[in-house]
């Protein structure tokens, strides 16, 4: 047991792949989520109005807006999260949550890029007179990207679990 508690902990910069160990701060990370309310009510705000009847041209514009304003607030999310949550080179780290903070960390880029895609195509069916014809599209594209972000939560909210347990001496 007490060899395999030491092995999993290294004090070496990065693994065999090369790829630089990554630790989290726990605190940090949590605190981040729950003080981001402006992000949750963005989310919220754009499931209702993806259902909502009125489609008239200045609802077009509102939803163009508040995909954009969404997409900001991603970004500083994920900002705050890789700026606060998340560090490089600890002295010691767990493989297993190095690995899963790695992966975690490298999904902010990916849901990042959909919804800066998810953006300019909405935009541009405005442009084009078809932002009511794609509504249903839009809704489900976002649900998607919604369902992607909401593993990612998920997955974090276990990581800040599991990296409390081991800093407490009760994850192994
Ligand atoms: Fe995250």
């Amino acid at each position: 047991m007490a060899i395999n508690v030491l092995s999993n902990r290294l004090s070496v910069a990065s693994d065999a792949t090369g790829l630089s160990h990554v630790a989290i701060n726990a605190a940090f990370l949590q605190e981040i989520k729950d003080i981001h309310v402006e992000l949750w009510g963005s989310l919220q705000e754009i499931r209702s109005m993806c259902r909502a009847v009125d489609q008239a041209a200045h609802w077009q514009f509102r939803l163009v807006m508040a995909f954009e304003e969404l997409r900001d607030l991603f970004a500083m999310h994920f900002a705050l999260e890789e700026g606060f949550g998340y560090f490089e080179n600890p002295a010691f780290v767990d493989l297993d949550i190095s690995r899963r903070a790695n992966e975690l960390r490298s999904d902010h880029k990916a849901l990042y890029c959909e919804i800066c895609e998810i953006c300019e195509w909405i935009d541009e069916a405005r442009f084009q007179g078809q932002l009511s014809a794609k509504r249903s599209s839009v809704s489900l594209r976002f649900e998607s990207f919604l369902d992607q972000f909401r593993i990612h939560e998920s997955r974090e909210q276990e990581l800040i679990y599991d990296s409390f347990c081991h800093d407490l001496g009760t994850g192994d």
